[in-house]
């Protein structure tokens, strides 16, 4: 935790610093407003649904509010290409965003779906990639970034742990394929392109499985 304590205290002291850049102020009473449109998919309590082989709508619920709104500005600059997603983002200007964000950042974390039927062995898989990784396969831990419960670092790294597998699944995939590159880094790129698709699948049903403290 120390660490990721100092990094958002730098962070806080490089955005003073920054000025203006400093990220919008959102309020969490204005975002439930400007969530109306959202909880047809994303439900009332920001928690998602995992969809059985077809596009899960991911929890959005405990998840960082600058991570929220940076996808919402990824989504409506068609960094991110989403189909379903991108028009609900090109109905948001910035303050909304900022809200949106503020919202359901705000929300507790809440439990996910899609990994109830996975045996042991695929378990113990994905086990061991969200927190040992594979030396064998070049895959680094997804907790060395994600954090210590894959709970989330700052604003870089989102909460994957209770994060629906469907939507987990969709992801690591887009990344394989080169379809979600919103990432300058595209940090996720080269780690999918180690995976398998059994590996793919463990660790999605793994970390659907685990529950997120509250705070
Ligand atoms: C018709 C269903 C639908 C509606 C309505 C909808 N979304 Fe989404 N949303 C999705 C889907 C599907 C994804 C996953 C897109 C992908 O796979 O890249 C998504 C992804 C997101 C993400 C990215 C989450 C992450 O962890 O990266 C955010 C943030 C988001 N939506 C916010 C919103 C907000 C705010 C609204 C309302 C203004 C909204 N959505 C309305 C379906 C919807
Ligand atoms: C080297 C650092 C790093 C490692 C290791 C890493 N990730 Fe990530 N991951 C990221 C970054 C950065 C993002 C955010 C990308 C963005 O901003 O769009 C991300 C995003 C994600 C997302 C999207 C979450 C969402 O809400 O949309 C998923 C799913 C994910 N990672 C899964 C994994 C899994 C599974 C592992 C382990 C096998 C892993 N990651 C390991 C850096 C990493």
């Amino acid at each position: 935790m120390t660490t990721v304590n100092s990094a958002v205290s730098l962070g806080l002291v490089l955005g003073l610093a920054a000025g203006p850049a400093l990220a919008q102020e959102g309020d969490p009473q204005r975002g439930e407003t400007a969530a109306a449109t959202c909880v047809a998919c994303h439900q009332a309590d920001g928690s998602g649904k995992h969809i059985d082989g077809g596009e899960s709508w991911p929890r959005l619920a405990g998840q960082n509010a600058d991570y929220i709104a940076k996808q919402l500005k990824d989504f409506k600059a068609g960094r991110r290409q989403n189909a379903t997603m991108q028009p609900f983002a090109n109905m948001l200007d910035d303050q909304q965003i900022a809200d949106v964000a503020a919202y359901y950042s705000q929300l507790p974390a809440t439990e996910a779906e899609g990994g109830g039927n996975a045996d042991e062995a695929l378990l113990a898989r994905g086990e061991q990639l969200a927190l040992r990784g594979d030396w064998n396969d070049y895959i680094v831990s997804c907790k060395s970034c994600h954090g210590p419960g894959n709970e989330g670092a700052g604003s870089t790294f989102p909460g994957i742990a209770s994060q629906h597998a469907g939507y987990i699944e969709n992801q690591l995939r887009a990344w394989q394929a080169d379809e979600r590159g919103n990432d300058p880094q595209n940090l996720m790129g080269s780690i999918a392109k180690r995976m398998s698709d059994e590996d793919i699948r463990a660790v999605a049903a793994w970390l659907s499985r685990q529950t997120v403290a509250s705070e």
